[in-house]
């Protein structure tokens, strides 16, 4: 540690701290204008100039990029000091006049006029001030270089290639988020916001919060979701062998440290207004080894977490090139990644159980593991021939495949096809989240991927513990969830990277701070201002409408929110075997038997009949908390609450149904 005094206070810090920083940590505050926490510090404006003696003479340095590697004495108000930071600001002052941050700092220091008349002076208030943070910030934070300096001395100013907006500036505007003076402005957008400032002023927060926070929280920038790979695995979450188990020896060799150096793009996309979290990422350069395209040279779009797991662990497989292989040719086929990596899983335990054989699947070896068993079976998918054509029929149909043809046993394969509602499931084990199974299994479009967030509230950051808390869960973030997709919003700003400190905010699982931001995204865009519980009330109405409208086809009751064992319990006794320890203590703790007095099938029967126990009293608690009857259905009050009665047919369809009141 280097010792270091600012105005006559002292305190320790690591080597190449900055003195801004330094002086931060001590309390003592030095004008800054062009540093900013987002980006590399840059030395332009030298408002922060200080006094510094390291033992031989005293020199006025920049504060902000100024780093201490050796004991210091530091003055921020030395005589020497201050006359350099005046005279600099003085100069500022003449060449932007009106410049608001200009004239605060020149106050500040005891300037109210210039002494003399700059010969490029500019009258704007929303003059540049050459500051430079735009231009560092497209390119350190948005990690393109579209913005750059041109020219020198008075001819200095910032531009874009050719004076010209390139097709490579994704509009992502954090330029203007960041530029102190309002330079940088929107003068133009397709959507025609009513108020674009304010959705600038809402966008410019979470740029800082991501490019500031990301790094500690999520790593998005870094490996986009791939980095859920290992987190997952720690919490016993991740999919291994159609769901079996939630960890394996050998995930460190799909782990995101294996995707991030194969990964070669990762810029901002420009997606929404102020986010930097650059989570779109591709591979480059991959050797196709199988298929039509075998030999080229190719770009992979992704992986991410769910394609890294349903098509790596959850198969067996753990090498990277082929996932990135089985990548590029779901998307080259048109295939969904999830779906094709959970009903490969369910293909793989059959074919290890005995229901399928080689000469069942045309012979192709479908053990869990075979890279070229399931390539194969993606080939033939694509071509329309052989086993391929049962593949991609999806778990529902197979199942029934599987008992009508092969004798499977009925039962069996309804617990370990993981499906529900038709759609396979996304890459997390729920096992040990209640929360999560409901947020699958009552999810009207089934267990699809970005419903999954629950199990990070319930299982890595514990914030719904009680029965009580997951119920109001599934209640609120369905709906939250729904708001998104209805406006066509990432749901990644909301929160994947969470304010500092969200943990004090009262809820922190809602991260109320970003969804009042939503709520400035809203009035800024349609001059309408709403609170968060508009937005939820919006979706609301659609979600129950959409329930209706799934009764009306024939589903939308209790029965159809039935979700697979596999995703409450442990089917087999090798599963149960593999997390004993866990499952006998829940025997004992929560059930109150004594599992040494039982046997294995004795225990599993008692686990199975707790668990289906407490999914039912969810679905009752949910139903109840949404406004619906015990069958799952919602009642009349519920639709005329919400306005959505009105629809032609609705309350005859809920009378045909029993629901009247
Ligand atoms: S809009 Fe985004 S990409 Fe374009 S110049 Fe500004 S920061 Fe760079
Ligand atoms: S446009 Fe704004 S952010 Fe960029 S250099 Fe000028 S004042 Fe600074
Ligand atoms: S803030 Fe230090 S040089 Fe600008």
């Amino acid at each position: 540690m280097i010792e270091v005094m600012i105005d006559g206070k002292t305190t320790e810090v690591a080597p190449g701290t900055t003195i801004l920083a330094a002086a931060k940590k001590l309390g003592i505050s030095i004008p800054a204008l062009c540093d900013s926490e987002m980006v590399e510090p840059y030395g332009a404006c030298r408002v922060c100039s200080v006094e510094i003696d390291e033992g031989r003479r005293k020199r006025i340095v920049t504060a902000c990029n100024y780093p201490l590697n050796k004991p210091a004495e530091v003055s921020t108000a030395s005589d020497r000091a201050l006359r350099v930071r005046r005279l600099v600001l003085e100069m500022m002052l003449a060449r932007w006049p009106n410049v608001r941050v200009v004239r605060d700092l020149a106050l500040e220091a005891g300037i109210d006029g210039a002494r003399f008349v700059h010969p490029r002076r500019n009258e704007s208030e929303h003059a540049c001030i050459l500051c430079g943070l735009c231009v560092r910030l497209c390119h350190e934070g948005v990690w393109h270089r579209i913005l750059a300096f041109e020219g020198r001395g008075d001819s200095r100013k910032v531009t874009m290639p050719y004076g010209k907006q390139p097709k490579e500036c994704v509009g992502c505007m954090q330029c203007a988020s960041i530029c102190p003076t309002g330079a940088i402005r929107f003068t133009s957008d397709p959507n025609h916001p009513v108020d674009a400032e304010r959705i600038r002023r809402a966008g410019s927060e979470l740029t800082r919060e991501v490019l500031v926070l990301d790094k500690s929280q999520c790593r998005m920038r870094e490996a986009g979701t791939a980095h859920l790979v290992e987190i997952m695995n720690d919490y016993d979450l991740l999919p291994v062998m159609n769901y079996k188990f939630g960890a394996h020896a050998d995930t460190h060799k799909i782990a995101s440290d294996k995707f991030v150096k194969i990964f070669s793009q990762g810029v901002a996309d420009g997606c929404a207004l102020g986010c930097d979290m650059a989570c779109a990422k591709a591979v480059e350069g991959h050797e196709l080894r199988t298929g039509p395209d075998k030999g080229q040279s190719v770009l992979v779009d992704g992986p991410e977490y769910e394609t890294a797991s349903g098509c790596g662990s959850n198969i067996g497989i753990f090498e990277p090139w082929a996932i990135v292989e089985i990548n590029y040719y779901c998307d080259h086929y048109g295939v969904d990644t999830i779906s094709f990596g959970t009903l490969m899983a369910f293909v793989m335990e059959c074919f290890e159980a005995g229901i399928l054989n080689e000469e069942r699947t045309g012979g192709i070896d479908l053990r869990f593991g075979s890279v070229e068993g399931t390539l194969e079976v993606l080939h033939q998918m694509g071509r329309g021939e052989g086993f391929g054509l049962i593949a991609g029929q999806g778990i529902r149909r197979m199942k029934r495949i599987f008992v009508e043809r092969f004798g499977a046993d009925p039962a069996f394969v309804q617990d370990i096809g993981m499906e529900a509602k038709g759609l396979e499931y996304s890459e997390y084990v729920t096992k040990e989240s209640l929360a999560q199974q409901g947020g699958y299994g009552i999810a009207l479009k089934g267990p699809q991927h970005d419903e999954a967030w629950l199990i990070f509230m319930d299982m890595v950051n514990k914030q719904i513990p009680t029965f009580e808390d997951k119920a109001e869960a599934l209640h609120y973030f369905p709906m939250w969830r729904t708001w998104f997709g209805l406006n066509g919003l990432c749901k990644l700003l909301w929160n994947d990277v969470e304010p500092e400190d969200n943990a004090e905010s009262g809820a922190p699982a809602k991260v109320p701070r970003h969804v009042q931001g939503y709520c400035e995204f809203v009035a800024g865009m349609t001059g309408r201002e709403v609170t968060p519980d508009d937005l939820i009330t919006q979706s609301e109405r659609v979600y129950n409408f959409q329930r209706i409208f799934n009764l009306k086809m024939g589903y939308g009751r209790r029965r159809h929110d039935a979700i697979p064992y596999r995703s409450q319990g442990p089917v087999t006794a090798e599963e149960y075997l593999s997390r004993q320890d866990r499952y006998d203590k829940q025997l004992r703790e929560e059930i109150g038997v004594d599992p040494a007095t039982m046997t294995l099938d004795e225990r599993r029967a008692a686990l199975r009949r707790h668990r289906e126990g407490r999914y039912q009293k969810l679905l009752d608690a949910v139903y109840k908390r949404r406004g619906w009857t015990p069958d799952g259905i919602p009642t009349l009050a519920k639709a005329r609450a919400l306005g959505i009665d009105k629809v032609e047919g609705l309350v005859e369809l809920l009378a045909a149904h029993g629901v009247t009141e």
